[in-house]
C-alpha cells in the first residue's frame, strides 16, 4: 500500500495532489472524511487543477477544472455544473490508519 501523506497535511476543506502508482489523484477532507479521485477532468481528460494543490473553487464547496470551470461534487465526484454536467471523476479508494497516514488501496 502507498502511504500518500498524514491525516494532518490535507485540512478540512483544502486538498493535495499526489503522483501515484495509479496516476495523478488528488485528496480532500470534508465533514472528516477523506475523498480521492483521479486528476482527470471526464470533459477532455486534462488535470484539473491551474496551481499546485488548487483543486477546490473559491468557496472551498467543490472540485473544480480549471479549463472550463466544471464543477464537481466533492462526496461523489458528479459534475453538477460545466460542460461534462452528469459525468464523475473517477473515485480511487484510499484508507486512513490508525498510525494517522492515509494509504493508497491497491
Ligand atoms: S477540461 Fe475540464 S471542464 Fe473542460
Amino acid at each position: 500500500m502507498q502511504r500518500l501523506c498524514n491525516t494532518e497535511d490535507i485540512p478540512e476543506r483544502e486538498a493535495r495532489g499526489f503522483d501515484t502508482d495509479k496516476g495523478p489523484i488528488l485528496v480532500t477532507q470534508r465533514d472528516g472524511a477523506f475523498y480521492a479521485y483521479l486528476n482527470n477532468c471526464p470533459h477532455l481528460g486534462t488535470e484539473l487543477e491551474y496551481q499546485e494543490n488548487q483543486f477546490l473553487d473559491m468557496d472551498r464547496e467543490y472540485i473544480i477544472c480549471s479549463t472550463h470551470g466544471a464543477l464537481f461534487q466533492v462526496e461523489d465526484g458528479s459534475c453538477i455544473f460545466g460542460p461534462c454536467q452528469g459525468d464523475h471523476l473517477t473515485a480511487v479508494e484510499i484508507s486512513v490508519h490508525s498510525d494517522g497516514g492515509i494509504y493508497l488501496v491497491e
